[in-house]
């Protein structure tokens, strides 16, 4: 919380801007403000068309809603990321879960609208592009390509890249900025603080260490008096305390409400939402001697990336492209800029609020936030080109829970990824069409539908499914890859009980059962590249593609493929191919293999149970 004094003064030419004190009289504007929060659906994650046709019933629909169209959209974002130096390992963690939440919901069949981009503008870029010997646009240029380099190599189809220093983010911030003013919460002010440069915050000496270092960069944060525009916060108390009363689900883990409640409830203070020493920035309306601060230029990023290419840049346009977002993903260091200002900003504008802010927590290494200013990162890239995209993915989506912070270890990212990827979903694969190629022409003999009558496999793969799908609705992404292993977990021990491979040299109708247990562990395999497409896409696909599917078929699958049934008699199966190579490592044998922990609980009871219906 932006923390020294901010003292009004009597500067001339702010005839626009109401004093402080006049927030009373602004009571009507509020109480608008608060029937704009009432009028949200709420539920969770609904998306955006869902939210507006309740909000067009009620009365006097709010003006972002016109327009927009009746397909459901649902809308998402990952922060804007500086562009101060490449992404690592943590920039990336948020990207990578949200590409994994858009592709959930597209499988769901929604129309999903996935925002990404980069906060380019402030002192810390500046000062960024000047170490480097290069002007801040060309900098910002050159590592914002670096980004979308990285996307691309790490599969994260996004829909809309925003950058900060588009000319039309440009026009949405000051429109935005002149709807605030109109509304009289900004004025102008002198401010006494102690600022981290990193953070872009101006901070509590409370919350400080020794030397006023910042906790989370480990820098001593600077002193500072400027001169600058204000932002009322502290009039939007009441309001926001009410509103995270009643709606728990705008803040997610729930454990992260707690703490933004904590904030409010201590006082909020009005934040400078200028800097008049910083010139790489877009300027304040009617004042260029000073630029608005990023927080209050990049949040606006989420609603100028709605504009579509070549649109008017106006508000109203972008507002009706899809606000109000359903999911803003973040890290639990900008909590308090997504769950306290931003609905406070959006709220003065007269705009409604997002759905929902989840706050993940850090990858960490050796116990402190991996990160640019700590320079203890990891990179992508390296992982990328050792271990694969889709080993990358899978391990920090497994491997941390979502909503908690995670420590990296490349011996664990090689005994999970081994364990599950190679050996529990590609061998299983693997071996089962070895088997089909040498008894059945690699032909499927029977509909899956019909290989399972009777057999208790099914449900129980029914039931993972439907528990992957629990959890991905609920964010809950390790869960959901711990559902969807376990399907291969249930593979395994059937193949394992029935040994089919005997099955084939007996007599009478042994070799009937043997290729029907051929189909049901395909057909499995199936579901399991139908439900983790979601987070291994290329290892899916390359499943789809051993099973007989074309690439299309593959692309056009939908959650409902999740349903037992889909593999058919008479399906040719491709030349038997490892999809995923394992990652050899010669201390390798010296480690435990990771299984998960319930498949080996369960190994006896699942061994009993799985063949009689
Ligand atoms: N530019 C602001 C966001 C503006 S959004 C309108 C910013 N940028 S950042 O590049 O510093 O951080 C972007 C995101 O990366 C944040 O959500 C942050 O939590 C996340 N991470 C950066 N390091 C991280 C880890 N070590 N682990 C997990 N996420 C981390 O803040």
């Amino acid at each position: 919380m932006a923390a020294g004094r901010a003292l009004l003064s009597s500067h001339t030419g702010l005839a626009a801007i109401a004093p402080l004190s006049s927030i009373g009289s602004r009571a009507k504007g509020l109480a608008s403000s608060i029937a704009l929060l009432r009028r949200r659906c709420p539920s969770a994650l609904v998306s955006t068309s869902a939210r507006c046709c309740s909000r067009q019933q009620s009365e006097g629909a709010v003006e972002e809603v016109k327009g927009h169209g009746k397909e459901e959209t649902f809308v998402l974002t990952t922060p804007l990321y500086y562009v101060n130096a490449p992404p690592h390992m943590g920039s990336a963690y948020t990207t990578i879960a949200a590409d994994a939440i858009a592709r959930f919901q597209r499988l769901m069949g929604k129309k999903v609208l996935f925002i990404t981009g980069t906060d380019e503008h402030g002192e810390k870029i500046a000062a960024a592009a000047e170490a480097s010997g290069t002007s801040p646009s060309e900098h910002c240029d050159t590592i914002s390509q670096s980004y979308k380099m990285l996307w691309t190599e790490l599969d994260i189809a996004y829909d809309k890249f925003i950058r900060t220093t588009d000319l039309k983010h440009e026009a949405i911030v000051k429109e935005f900025y002149s709807r605030v003013l109109n509304n009289g919460d900004i004025y102008r002010a002198d401010y006494e603080g102690l600022y981290c440069v990193n953070c872009e915050e101006y901070k509590d000496e409370k919350e400080l260490l020794e030397d006023n270092c910042c906790p989370m960069h480990l820098k001593p944060c600077l002193m500072r008096k400027e001169d600058n525009y204000f932002f009322a916060l502290s009039k939007y108390q009441k309001t926001l305390e009410d509103y995270l009363a009643s709606n728990p689900d705008f803040v997610k883990p729930s454990f992260r409400l707690n703490e933004v409640q904590g904030w409010i409830k201590s006082g909020l203070r009005d934040f400078s939402i200028s800097r008049s020493s910083v010139e790489w920035g877009i300027p304040v309306p009617n004042d260029n001697k000073q630029t608005i601060y990023v927080w209050f230029d990049a949040l606006l990023g989420y609603i100028s990336a709605l504009l579509g290419e070549g649109e008017q840049p106006s508000l109203q346009q972008a507002l009706n492209s899809g606000w109000p977002a359903s999911l803003h993903l973040i890290g639990k260091d900008i909590l308090r800029f997504h769950a306290v200002y931003w609905p406070a900003m959006l709220l003065s504008a007269g705009l409604s609020v997002p759905n929902m802010v989840f706050g993940h927590g850090f990858l960490t290494k050796d116990g402190m936030k991996m990160g640019k200013s700590l320079g203890n990162t990891l990179e992508p890239k390296d992982l990328v080109q050792r271990f694969g995209t889709d080993a990358v993915r899978y391990f920090f989506l497994r491997e941390v829970e979502f909503g908690n912070d995670g420590d990296y270890s490349e011996d664990r990212f090689i005994n999970i990824v081994n364990a599950h990827l190679a050996n529990t979903i590609g061998n299983l694969l693997n071996r089962t069409l070895g088997l089909l190629k040498k008894n059945c022409q690699s032909t499927l003999a029977f509909d899956s539908s019909v290989a399972a009558e009777g057999i208790a496999i099914k449900d129980s793969v029914n039931q993972l499914v439907e528990k992957a799908r629990y959890h991905y609705e609920n964010l809950s992404l390790s869960s959901a890859c711990e559902s969807i292993l376990e399907i291969g977990n249930v593979g395994n021990l059937y193949m394992d009980a029935r040994a089919p491979w005997s099955l084939f040299k007996q007599g009478g109708a042994c070799p009937e059962l043997a290729a029907k247990d051929l189909v049901i562990i395909l057909e499995a395999t199936r579901i399991i590249a139908t439900a983790l497409s979601p987070i291994a896409p290329s290892l899916c696909s390359k499943i789809y593609s051993q099973l007989g599917f074309s690439k299309e078929q593959f692309e056009s699958i939908t959650w409902d493929d999740t349903q037992w049934g889909g593999l058919k008699a008479g399906q040719i199966m491709a030349e038997p191919k490892p999809v995923f190579a394992r990652i050899e490592n010669s201390d390798e044998e010296k480690r435990n293999v990771v299984f998960p922990k319930k498949a080996k609980d369960k190994k006896k009871s699942l061994r009993q149970g799985l063949v009689e219906a």
